[in-house]
């Protein structure tokens, strides 16, 4: 199939997506001999982990556990390490059900997401109506306590969950925590770092995977400013609840690229997608291709096993019926990840790394990034100048599916022109290589 350059540079996601559907057998086929045959093992070929949300009360039904030991190498509680789950009295502690789903995983060789320390819901009734002091203190006594209480057994925790608004503000989002002052969140932060210092500390929020959405933007310039200030944060948490009206944005990938570019793993903590067959099944591939096309995606949760097991189970979205059968999304995810983590090696690349003709006042130089089956990544770093045009140049069939870090534009198919976007002189691209692994060339020059 052909992609217009037009809509190449528009709709990355949406490409590798239109691509899936070209070839649907794709989705129906078998692994490759050699693949690996569950999603964990899969995901693990990559480094990268695949998870899901437990329910402590389904841990005695045994077609849910089959499917949890056998699938997936990471799990989060659902509901059981909420603040009203484990405080529901001020200072006295219930860990019960909790514990019932750590020590589960933990016997299974399996790691602990801890979800969530801090949030504006789910707060047991003596704290919704606190305030001020006593509710920051208590606020960092619940963190404290929990996270010490779990201390070693969690690969990370959403410290703070959902604290931005909706909406076009970008702003916080209003709640009793935020009233006790704008730095709850690194307080939160740093009270977790303190009682728990071998675990990722990650910020987590809903609607924040489309890139040019405000709430995004938000979400981001906290982060850049608790890196820049060292705030303790290691990973930002994706939840991606998708479905027709809130569907997978086409720039995913630079949303993941551009919070990893902060130096923090970014990980999809809730992943579900309404819908069913082939449309649900090509929406998981592309959020499955955006994670592994981005070095610190670390990896992948889906928020439950069977569409029943689901919070909106009407909606059909997760990657097992009812039943426990594999659903067509299941296999694309699979596969995606199969895919992702190679099998082949490419051949050494060909092409020039550096040019600067005429002595044009920059130089570009090309860096190779990660590489697939399908596609590679690759970085170029300007210098001599921060106002460049760069034109990145991809020989047949070659395509340029992804970018980030810079604007661009496409002069044909295979001349893509990049500017600065006020990310710095650094920008990358992916490519589609189609069997061909020669670099792309580069060259620069002074707008
Ligand atoms: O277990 C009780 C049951 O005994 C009672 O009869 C019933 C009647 O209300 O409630 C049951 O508890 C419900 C619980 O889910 C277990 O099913 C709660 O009411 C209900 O509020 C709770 O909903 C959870 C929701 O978070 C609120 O905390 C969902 O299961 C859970 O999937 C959902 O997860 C959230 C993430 O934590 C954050 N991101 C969004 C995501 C989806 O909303």
């Amino acid at each position: 199939m052909t992609l217009t350059p037009k809509s190449v540079a528009r709709i990355s996601l949406v490409s590798s997506l239109v691509l899936a559907a070209a070839g649907a057998a794709v989705l129906a086929a078998a692994p490759a001999s050699g693949a690996a045959s569950t999603l964990g093992a899969a995901a693990q070929q990559s480094g990268r982990y695949f998870g899901t949300a437990v329910a402590a009360n389904k841990l005695g039904d045994s077609t849910y556990v089959g499917i949890l030991n056998r699938e997936f190498d990471m799990v989060t509680a659902e509901n059981e390490m909420k603040m009203d789950a484990t405080e529901p009295n001020q200072n006295q502690f219930s860990y019960g059900n909790a514990d019932r789903i750590v020590n589960q995983a933990r016997n299974q060789g399996k790691r602990v997401r801890g979800h969530a320390l801090a949030w504006h819901s789910q707060q047991p009734g003596w704290m919704q109506n606190m305030s001020g002091t006593a509710l920051r203190n208590a606020m960092l006594n619940h963190v404290t306590q929990v996270a010490t209480y779990y201390r070693g057994k969690i690969y990370a925790w959403d410290v703070v969950n959902e604290a931005f608004a909706d909406g076009s503000s970008g702003g916080r989002r209003d709640s009793n925590l935020q009233r006790t002052g704008n730095d709850w969140i690194e307080a939160a932060f740093r009270a977790a770092r303190a009682a728990d210092p071998g675990a990722k500390l990650c910020y987590n929020d809903y609607n924040t995977d489309n890139w040019s959405h405000a709430k995004t933007q938000g979400v981001y310039r906290m982060v850049q400013d608790f890196r820049s200030r060292g705030v303790p944060i290691d990973c930002v948490g994706f939840q991606a609840h998708f479905n027709s009206g809130n569907p997978v944005p086409s720039n995913y990938h630079t949303t993941l690229q551009n919070f990893a570019a902060l130096g923090v793993d970014v990980q999809i903590t809730e992943l579900d997608i309404e819908g069913s067959g082939s449309s649900q099944a090509q929406q998981y591939q592309g959020v499955t291709q955006a994670c592994l096309a981005v070095a610190r995606c670390t990896g992948i949760t889906v928020w439950g096993i069977r569409d029943t097991d689901s919070w909106r189970a009407s909606g059909t979205p997760l990657l097992f019926d009812g039943s426990g059968n594999k659903k067509a999304a299941y296999t694309s995810v699979l596969n995606a990840l199969n895919n992702g983590t190679g099998g082949t090696t490419p051949p050494t690349s060909t092409t020039t790394t550096t040019s600067n003709p005429g002595g044009g006042g920059c130089t570009a130089t090309y860096s190779e990034g990660e590489k697939w089956n399908d596609r590679f990544n690759g970085n170029v770093t300007v210098t001599g100048t921060d106002n460049w045009i760069v034109t990145v140049t991809v020989s047949s069939p070659q395509r340029i599916i992804a970018t980030w870090n810079t604007s661009a534009s496409w002069d044909s198919a295979n001349v893509m022109t990049a500017r600065p976007n006020g990310n710095g002189n650094t920008f990358g691209f992916t490519v589609q290589h189609g069997g061909n692994w020669n670099w792309p060339s580069v060259s620069c020059r002074v707008a």
